[in-house]
């Protein structure tokens, strides 16, 4: 992910929201049928679910509010339809989705350093702003992503940054950024991605910029900044690829508890740990003890444990829909019976929230080299499309949406953390909850 990320423009998402219209109609939203044999068959394939099947008391907000959770997904802010939502009336299906299905929203992108920062001394919040705005109409939370992270770095960024001013840099960013938006963030995203055993290195942590500019503790000194900043929201250190048993994950996880040691003792205001939950179940590996010990490790440092980018990638998978659509609902089943039956779990993000739109059908072009042979797992099997998310193209629920609801219905039950609740200043065996 060294150069642009993806922007998405209306224009390229033109085409599916035309097909939109047909599952808006299906959803019993707004009109414009589309026929032909391929909105038929899909209609075939999902038995069709009336608007009413899936939305308010039957959404997935509606459901992990039930048993404590709180449900979310990652948006495009520029997809929103704010004026739509300020007036109470949208006929933008992708909007009307995503306010029927939410319980908190996170910025896919636009709050990467790259976006958000354009020189180094100018902000620009005029994309993260939009969503905001929108949970604010609509009183859904908000999830930060993310202050510091080695990738969506801007250009500028190699060229100014020194060891002489990375800690003003880090610190001026996370003021600004999380000043911004004090009081009005549920968890920031403070740290993600540090961990790197390939790296080398005895703690684990990887050789980033922030590593080799600041050293080690950089990863407390923006944790303490973060909450100088915004008293208010969680502060959560965010990884992936610790999920599944492989030995890789399972090294990967004990450098994370590591590090979540480290910093607990330290006195370091955290509060939670996001499990990406990107899941290539094609690729061989599952979830499994390894995961379930690691959510009772942050437990016992009274972390909340938040699945924070969910998503199951096609890629290596066989089948052609609608046994793919199955296969993906399995994943979705299992791996969230394993993770929700953990009292600390209490956060699930879907990474998206309809295959019209999926990082992970461009992932492979913002690799360090996208034409290294080693990357080609990043591609899925000719004539097979990416479909991670609960919804479709046409925005229809899929097999993984019904997989997703009943999961978070057998969820433990639980009351949600708050920031006062886990506060480091309190010895953790004191925590109600735990
Ligand atoms: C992805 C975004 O979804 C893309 O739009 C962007 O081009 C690249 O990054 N781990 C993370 C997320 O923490 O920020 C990444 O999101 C996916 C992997």
């Amino acid at each position: 992910m060294k150069s642009a990320a993806p922007v998405i423009t209306r224009r390229q998402f033109g085409r599916t929201a035309l097909i939109a219209g047909a599952a808006a109609g299906a959803l019993g939203l707004s009109a414009a049928g589309v026929t032909g044999w391929r909105s038929l068959r899909r209609r075939q394939l999902y038995a069709t679910a009336t608007r009413a099947d899936i939305t308010g008391a039957n959404s997935l907000a509606a459901h992990a509010a039930a048993r404590g959770l709180l449900y979310g997904a990652a948006v495009v802010p520029s997809w929103l339809d704010v004026d739509g939502i300020a007036k109470g009336d949208t006929s933008d299906a992708y909007t009307q989705l995503v306010m029927a299905q939410t319980g908190i929203m996170v910025d896919e992108y636009t709050t990467y350093w790259k976006w958000l920062r354009p020189s180094p001394d100018r902000f620009d919040f005029s994309s993260l702003d939009r969503l905001m705005r929108c949970a604010q109409l609509t009183g859904k939370q908000a999830r930060g992503h993310v202050l510091v992270w080695h990738e969506a770095m801007p250009r500028w960024f190699a060229k100014v940054a020194t060891k002489q001013n990375a800690r003003q840099l880090l610190v001026e960013h996370i003021q600004a950024v999380a000043g911004h938006l004090r009081g009005r963030i549920e968890t920031w995203d403070v740290v993600n991605e540090a961990i790197e055993p390939g790296d080398g290195r005895a703690d684990g942590l990887r050789r980033s910029p922030w590593l080799e500019l600041i050293g080690p503790d950089y990863i407390e000194l923006a944790f303490r900044t973060a909450a100088e900043a915004d008293p208010q929201a969680k502060l959560a250190y965010n990884e992936f690829g610790i999920e599944t048993d492989r030995p890789r994950d399972a090294r990967k996880r004990d450098f994370t508890l590591e590090l979540l040691r480290r910093l607990k003792t330290a006195g370091t205001p955290i509060h939670a740990v996001g499990v990406q939950s990107h899941l290539w179940p094609g690729l061989g590996g599952e979830a499994g003890r390894g995961l379930q010990e690691f959510i009772r490790e942050a437990a016992k440092m009274g972390l909340e444990v938040q699945i924070s980018e969910l998503d199951v990638s096609c890629a290596g998978m066989k089948g052609k829909t609608p046994e793919l659509d199955e296969a993906v609902a399995r994943i979705y089943r299992d791996y969230l019976n394993l993770v929700l039956a953990e009292p600390n779990v209490r956060q699930v993000i879907s990474w998206g929230i309809t295959d019209a739109h999926t990082w992970l059908k461009t992932a492979w072009l913002f690799l360090p080299n996208p034409l290294d042979r080693r990357h080609l797992w990043t591609k899925i099997a000719e004539g097979l499309r990416q479909r991670p998310l609960p919804f479709d193209v046409d925005f229809r629920p899929k097999p993984a949406f019904y997989a997703l609801r009943a999961a978070m219905d057998g969820a433990h039950r639980g009351e949600r953390l708050t920031r006062a609740s886990n506060e480091w200043q309190e010895p953790l065996t004191k925590n109600p909850l735990f």
